[in-house]
Formats: structure tokens, C-alpha cells, sequence
């Protein structure tokens, strides 16, 4: 079954080819962020239009790259939720209309599903069950995954996001949008010279909270004004300590309060070296297995969207819309979607 997917909850358009048979067959992107960066994050109506330009096209891209046309097409998935109205209403209504003219079916995927079974697209999958890491700009969340479409939440953010705090910290430092990998990349040149918090480092349960550790900063900001680019450096480097430090330790601590043994990252702070580095060196030590997506699969992207849209379709056929069916031709989005609310296909 070839399965087309595409992503467009926020501000990366996505769209991939995978086969039930033969996997990932191409996937393109379009990053919105040059576009955003002059408003200092992302604006919504820009980019429900900028989706609007690229899905089509880049759909032309990803037919090409596998020599297929569309009516090779045999179903589409589209993230229907979270994210931003506007953009998830742009990549939904393309794929309800792409598959009303083929006259396939189709299926509307969880974003963090998408996230969440990313790794498995890369050789040597891990298997369920495992513990996911979820640390994207938006989410921050311990998981037990015995299969797909079975989530048991073990742990949340209290307040902001990994992300958010990276891009938050950064915006602190002049970073810019978006701040993550910038600050990232700024960390590698700094050293030990300041000290933060590590919130919730001890604490019984799975739960995070980087809110105090943002403040944590901006206090430091303030107190060594000017602030030259020595103790930028420095600033992002403990920052990053302790923000992969808290990571590691309740990824940890869920792998040995449930018994399991293998550990799956995804979301964009997943691309983060040195979180990867220290859950590394982490689950060696307990013998345990950690996988990553490809670093282009741990930020948005539409392959993502196809393989968990195969894997459901490839389950349960019956779940895709039917579109012989009365009212088949209506549509809708999720702009809050709790991924707790899945079921099995
Ligand atoms: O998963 P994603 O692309 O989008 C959401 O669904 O949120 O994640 C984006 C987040 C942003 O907050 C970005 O700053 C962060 O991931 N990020 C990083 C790195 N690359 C992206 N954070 C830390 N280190 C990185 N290398
Ligand atoms: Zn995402």
C-alpha cells in the first residue's frame, strides 16, 4: 500500500511516500523559518498561506523522487491535530481533496504520533514496548508504548516545554528565532562559569518544569549586563547541562520504574547532541537500548505522517474515511488533541 503523507500543523511543510512493502520511498520539506525569523517566531496566517504555496508542489517532488504518479496513490494521511488551526486546515483540506478526486482513503494522524514512531522508520527499529521521549517546542513527555496507538502518559511538563525553555533562553541571550539549535551550537564554545537550577531533578515523579529554569536565566542575564559573548557562551552551555541532565535523569528513572529496557527519542530537542550524548552514555551503563530518528525526522516532516498513516491504515482499513460514505466529503481538525485520547486501530 503506497501511503502519501502530509504534515503542515505549524510551520514546516512535510510530504513523503511510504510503502507498506518497500518503506520510505521520498520525502521533501519546506521550512518556513527564514520566513518567520523577521517577526521573531512564527505567525500563523503566513504560514497557513506559505503551506497553501508548497504542499502541491512539493507533492509534484515526492512523486518523481519514487517515479510514481498520483494514481499510484493508494491512501493519504494527513496530521489533523495538534497544532495551528489555520495550517492544519490547509494540509487537511488538501489531502480530503487529493483523495475524494483518487478516490482513496484517507486517514487524520496525531502530530505526536507522528513524532512518537518516527524512529521506527530507521534500520533496526526498536521494538514495543519502550519508553518515549517526547521533547519537541510544544511537548515534553515521558511515554510507556506497548504498541501502536497505545500511550500511557508517565510524565509531563508542569509549564513550558523543552523546547519552548531552549527557544525562550535563547530569545534571553539575542539568539533570534529559532533559538534552539542556535543556542545549541553556542553551548559547544562555552564552560563551566554559572549555575542553575535543575527543577524537579529528584522529585518522586516523572513530571518536568522549566519554567523556574528560564527565570533562573533571565536573572542571570541580568546580573552580568553587559553581557559580552563569553558569558553568552557559558550561560548556554549550563543551560543546556541542565535542561539534558533533567532529560536523562527521568528518562531513566522511567526505564527502571516500568522494567522496560529500550528507550525512544523523538521531537526536535532530540536532535540535540548533547542530550543524545548523555542518554547515550545513560542507558549503556543499564544496558538499556536508545534509539533516535535521522536528525531531519526529529523536527517536523511529512514521513513522519505517512508511516504512522500506513501503520494505523495497514491495522484497520476500516478506520480511514470512507469516502463512498454519506458526509465522507466533510473534514475536521484538531487543534487540541490529547494523545492519550488514541486507540488501538
Ligand atoms: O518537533 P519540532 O520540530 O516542532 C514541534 O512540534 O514543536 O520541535 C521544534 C523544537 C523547537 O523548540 C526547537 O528550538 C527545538 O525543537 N530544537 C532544538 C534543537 N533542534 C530543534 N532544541 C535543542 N537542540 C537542538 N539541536
Ligand atoms: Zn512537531
Amino acid at each position: 500500500m503506497l501511503v502519501l503523507g502530509f504534515e503542515s500543523s505549524c510551520d514546516e511543510t512535510g510530504v513523503a511516500l511510504y510503502d507498506t512493502e518497500l518503506g520510505l520511498l521520498s520525502h521533501a520539506l519546506h521550512s518556513q523559518v527564514e520566513m518567520h525569523a523577521e517577526f521573531g517566531g512564527v505567525v500563523p496566517e503566513l504560514a497557513s498561506r506559505d503551506h497553501i504555496r508548497r504542499a502541491l508542489p512539493l507533492t509534484e517532488i515526492v512523486l518523481k523522487q519514487a517515479n510514481k504518479i498520483l494514481k499510484d496513490i493508494d491512501a493519504i494521511a494527513y496530521t489533523q491535530g495538534p497544532g495551528l488551526a489555520g495550517a492544519l486546515l490547509v494540509g487537511t483540506s488538501i489531502a480530503q481533496s487529493l483523495a475524494f478526486a483518487l478516490n482513496v482513503p484517507s486517514l487524520g494522524v496525531h502530530h505526536l504520533e507522528g513524532h512518537l514512531l518516527a524512529p521506527l522508520l530507521e534500520a533496526n527499529p526498536p521494538q514495543f514496548p519502550f519508553i518515549a521521549l517526547l521533547v519537541s517546542g510544544g511537548h515534553s513527555q515521558l511515554m510507556r508504548v506497548d504498541g501502536i496507538g497505545e500511550y500511557e502518559l508517565l510524565g509531563d511538563t508542569l509549564d513550558d516545554a523543552a523546547g519552548e525553555a531552549f527557544d525562550k533562553t535563547a530569545k534571553l541571550l539575542g539568539l533570534g528565532y529559532p533559538g534552539g539549535p542556535a543556542l545549541a551550537k553556542l553551548a559547544t564554545l562555552g564552560s563551566a562559569h554559572f549555575t542553575l537550577p535543575r527543577p524537579k531533578l529528584n522529585s518522586k515523579d516523572l513530571n518536568f518544569s522549566f519554567s523556574g529554569l528560564k527565570t533562573a536565566v533571565l536573572t542571570l542575564v541580568n546580573n552580568n549586563q553587559p553581557l559580552t559573548d563569553d558569558i553568552k557562551k557559558n550561560i548556554a552551555w549550563e543551560f543546556q547541562e541542565a535542561v539534558t541532565e533533567i532529560l536523562t535523569t527521568k528518562c531513566m528513572a522511567a526505564l527502571r520504574e516500568t522494567g522496560l529496557d529500550s528507550l525512544v527519542v523523538s521531537g526536535g530537542v532530540g536532535a540535540n547532541t548533547r542530550l543524545r550524548e548523555r542518554l547515550n552514555a545513560a542507558t549503556k551503563k543499564k544496558l538499556c537500548k536508545v534509539s533516535y530518528p535521522r536528525l531531519e525526522f526529529c523536527t517536523d516532516n511529512g514521513a513522519m505522517i505517512a508511516f504512522a498513516g500506513a501503520m494505523r491504515l495497514k491495522a484497520h482499513a476500516l478506520q480511514a474515511n470512507n469516502h463512498e460514505a454519506a458526509g465522507a466529503y466533510a473534514f475536521s481538525i484538531k487543534p487540541r488533541w490529547n494523545l492519550a485520547e488514541l486507540t488501538k486501530p
